[in-house]
């Protein structure tokens, strides 16, 4: 048997996922080198300060701030340093040089992916990505290769562990959003400016990437509706939960008709949403994420586990890693990436979902009827109406003060966005209505 030469890897970065990677490349030689059927010599790991701290060691040896000498030097490179630049012009400058690319810089493949896979595809080279949404899950790879030859329809999924966390918290323990962040940022999960995760930024770059690999369509970040979970509340988390429901920060992406155009596309929108307790995903705590995958063949897939952490992203890494030396010893053209079927790119107003809304009335005799006649008019049906204790108003206006105020919970049949944007409005300029307290999508069955 021909013996194949080593390969050389080049490792940029070396932070929590990083530094694994280079620990567990180093303890793991000899049974990579009897999978890929090559030895994987880690030929340096470039920094940006040799004497940084580190969660593992790293050789003195391999470390060098010299990025590009390094890029030239290896048939595969893996970008773990995250951020746009300068890990966009590294991994551009590694395609042109001949190598491979593992990476797992979301927020880079989210606004420069096409880009890349193009420079990738002219050269026929590599770009694996596995790391970049779902941490350790494996998600790319059965959206890329396992169910090529499906068609994939939707895509739900928790992609982002700290406001998994905190939700799960409100919701298991009662919580405030504010405390359940404070314990968040405590044990590490959230960063100490947590916007990124609440304002469901990052699930945003996750749904794109998992949106464009779904329908073959490149779907850019700016495309992708974003709603973040900072307002979610302790009273709408006890709603949910009373109706049989749960609240999650939900990345879905979804092929569907516009019901205005008749144009087929895609829709890709980040955003608190009510599932049933009974749907997969309510079963996902903690900081554990999941994607749940609906298609045609396969029909309901679900894949689970860690979205973050160093050793567990690590894996996903060294998976990638595997797979592109493997090809390096058995040659072949590789997979490309696929955005032939370039659907349109549709707005939020195509989607149609179920509600819930809770709405505070005055409670007097005709105001059900007349704010289930606004619903009516605006053609979208109620499937569940609750009504809770009234209490003494706390409205501003001394009639309304005597008055007894009641939350209606309505829970519609499915509607478009439109319609049921038309429907508030109307709910909200009427006189019985003190206030709309809470618009929430209900996602999946009901319970
Ligand atoms: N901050 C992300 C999360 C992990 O909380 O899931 C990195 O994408």
């Amino acid at each position: 048997m021909i013996e194949y030469r080593n390969l050389r890897i080049a490792l940029l970065g070396a932070g929590s996922v990083g530094s694994q990677v280079a620990r567990l490349l180093l303890e793991n030689r000899d049974e990579l080198a009897a999978r890929v059927g090559a030895g994987l010599d880690l030929i340096g790991v470039a920094v940006r300060d040799i004497d940084a701290p580190r969660d593992t060691a790293i050789p003195r040896e391999l470390l060098t701030t010299d990025a590009s000498t390094l890029i030239q030097s290896a048939d595969i490179v893996i970008e773990l340093m995250g951020g746009i630049e300068p890990a966009r012009q590294y991994i551009q400058l590694a395609i042109a040089s001949g190598a491979d690319v593992v990476t797992g810089n979301k927020a880079l493949l989210a606004t420069h992916g096409p880009e890349l896979f193009d420079a990738a595809d002219r050269v026929g080279a590599q770009l694996y990505y596995e790391a970049a949404a779902g941490g350790a899950i494996p998600i790319i790879r059965p959206l890329r290769d396992s169910l090529a030859g499906d068609r994939v329809d939707r895509v739900m999924g928790i992609v982002n562990g700290t406001t998994n966390f905190i939700l799960d918290r409100m919701d298991v323990e009662g919580d405030t959003f504010e405390n359940a962040l404070a314990v968040a940022t405590e044990l590490g999960y959230a960063e100490a400016d947590p916007t990124a995760d609440v304002e469901g930024f990052d699930a945003a770059q996750k749904a794109a990437i998992l949106a464009s690999l779904a329908f073959h369509t490149a779907v850019p970040v700016e495309s992708v509706h974003r709603e973040g979970m900072t307002t979610v509340t302790a009273a709408q988390i006890d709603s949910a939960q009373k109706a049989g429901y749960v609240v999650k920060l939900l990345a879905i992406c979804e092929r569907l008709v516009d019901p205005e155009t008749g144009i087929e596309g895609v829709v890709a929108r980040v955003h608190p949403a009510l599932i049933s307790r009974m749907h997969p995903l309510a079963a996902v705590h903690g900081a554990k994420n999941a994607v749940f995958v609906q298609a045609e063949a396969a029909g309901d897939l679900m894949f689970y586990g860690a979205g973050a952490g160093g050793v567990e992203t690590a894996s996903a890494v060294l998976g990638d890693l595997v797979s592109a030396a493997r090809r390096h010893v058995a040659g072949g053209p590789g997979t490309g990436e696929s955005t032939h079927a370039n659907l349109p790119i549709l707005g939020i107003g195509a989607v149609i979902t179920r509600y819930q809304l809770t709405l505070i009335v005055t409670d007097k005799p005709g105001v059900l009827a007349q704010i289930a006649g606004l619903f009516s008019e605006h053609g979208v049906s109620v499937e569940a109406v609750q009504q809770t204790v009234a209490t003494a108003s706390a409205a501003g206006s001394a009639s309304e003060s005597d008055a007894l105020t009641a939350t209606l919970v309505i829970v519609t049949h499915e509607a478009t966005e439109a319609a049921l944007a038309a429907t508030v409005a109307a709910v909200s300029a009427n006189d019985a209505v003190v206030r709309v307290e809470s618009v929430l999508r209900v996602e999946g069955e009901t319970p």
